[in-house]
């Protein structure tokens, strides 16, 4: 019977998800999970009857903590500071060393007790940004409608002063610089409101073959006298899907415009729609949903890796004249219909920016 009950137990320790090692008085190893094996990177046939720091050698502050029970039978508890560095990577770990007692109260060993906290410590990190940008969102559209308007103001002042000397070249020409700037602030604040504004969609029947034909139709003529050529594959099978049309709108002008600022003389921008059979979203309780994929792609330089990095991040651009607001309302839209941006770019190659849309009919 007690042999059955030992490996019940034994078992139940096994079983844990968290970390677990147990002690002799002496602070050698009598018991390890398999957990455990995982973050010390030592079996336990090995571990067992040597000295804990020589387990973790290096590792100082989980040895001092260690030893410290092991000498005076106090608990520590819930250490969260400390980081494992074993085999080349950092675990963020949380630690607690409680004694072990016999059932007559003696004291016969250690047990430590390790949790990874590597998820926790990814989401607390997730969850820190969505905090940030929230709150620089709402602080970024109170700022957009206040700027708003004495734009308003200077923009008709500035028109105004342009009629009022027609005759007068100089000053006209400072007056067009004027109104030109007023109409780049105008667009930053426009694009932050974009950003900022909680998503609320307007969901119809979108045609996105009709969509994008008119952002390249539109586009066609704003290369900046570069001769670029806009090229579109069409998959017909494709249906009307449900979405917000001005949204979607914007989200495949930004990434036609900047395929076309990316591509020099001669470039090419190539506009491809195709249907992801059977395309899973693997995200839990979500269903399986046909997508529909549309790449952007360019022949211009491509991207570097730092780059490719912050694409994403609002305010992040290599333009002179850029916002660097683009992706990042593409992204939000891109998420507000639930589907996934991606984007791979090689120097040699270009860049080739895809959004997958779930095809909701
Ligand atoms: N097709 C592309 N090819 C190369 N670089 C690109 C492409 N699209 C975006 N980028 C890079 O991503 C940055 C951010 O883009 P975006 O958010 O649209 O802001 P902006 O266009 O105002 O710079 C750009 O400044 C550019 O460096
Ligand atoms: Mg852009």
């Amino acid at each position: 019977m007690g042999d059955t009950a030992e490996s019940y137990y034994a078992n139940v320790v096994d079983s844990f998800g968290d970390g677990v090692i147990v002690l002799d008085n002496a602070g050698a190893v009598t018991h390890m999970n398999p957990a455990a094996e995982e973050m010390a990177g030592v079996s336990r046939r090995l571990a067992k009857g040597k000295p804990f720091k020589d387990i973790f050698k290096g590792e100082d502050a989980l040895n001092e903590m260690v030893a410290k029970t092991v000498a005076t039978g106090m608990s520590v508890s819930d250490h969260e500071n400390i980081v494992l560095k074993r085999s080349g990577r950092i675990t963020p770990i949380g630690t607690s060393t409680s004694p072990l007692l016999s059932s007559s109260g003696e004291r016969i060993g250690t047990i430590v007790l390790m949790r990874d906290l590597t998820n926790v410590r990814e989401l607390e990190a997730a969850v820190r940004q969505a905090d940030r940008l929230s709150s620089l969102g709402a602080l970024a559209a109170g700022l957009a409608h206040e700027i708003k308007n004495p734009l308003g103001g200077i923009n008709g002042a500035a028109q105004l002063l342009e009629m009022e000397f027609p005759d007068n070249e100089d000053l006209r020409e400072y007056i067009r610089v004027m109104l030109k700037e007023v109409q780049r602030v105008n667009v930053i604040v426009e694009e932050l409101l974009a950003l900022a504004s909680p998503g609320r969609l307007k969901l119809g029947k979108v045609n996105l073959h009709r969509v994008l034909s008119d952002i390249v139709l539109l586009q066609k003529r704003a290369t900046g006298g570069r001769e670029v050529a806009i090229h579109q594959y069409f998959d017909p099978s494709i249906p009307a899907i449900l979405a917000d049309e001005s949204l979607l709108t914007q989200l495949f002008l930004n990434l036609i415009k900047n395929a076309i600022e990316a591509v020099g003389e001669g470039g090419v921008v190539k506009v491809t729609s195709r249907v992801l059979s059977d395309y899973a979203m693997n995200q839990i309780g979500e269903r399986r949903a046909r997508m529909v994929a549309i790449d952007v792609a360019d022949n211009g330089p491509g991207m570097a890796p730092d780059v490719l990095e912050n694409l994403f991040t609002p305010f992040f651009t290599t333009k002179s004249k850029g916002t660097g607001l683009g992706l990042a309302i593409c992204q939000k839209i891109v998420s507000e219909h639930r589907g996934m941006i991606k984007v791979d770019s090689d120097a040699s190659r270009g860049t080739v920016f895809t959004v997958m849309l779930p095809l909701i009919q």
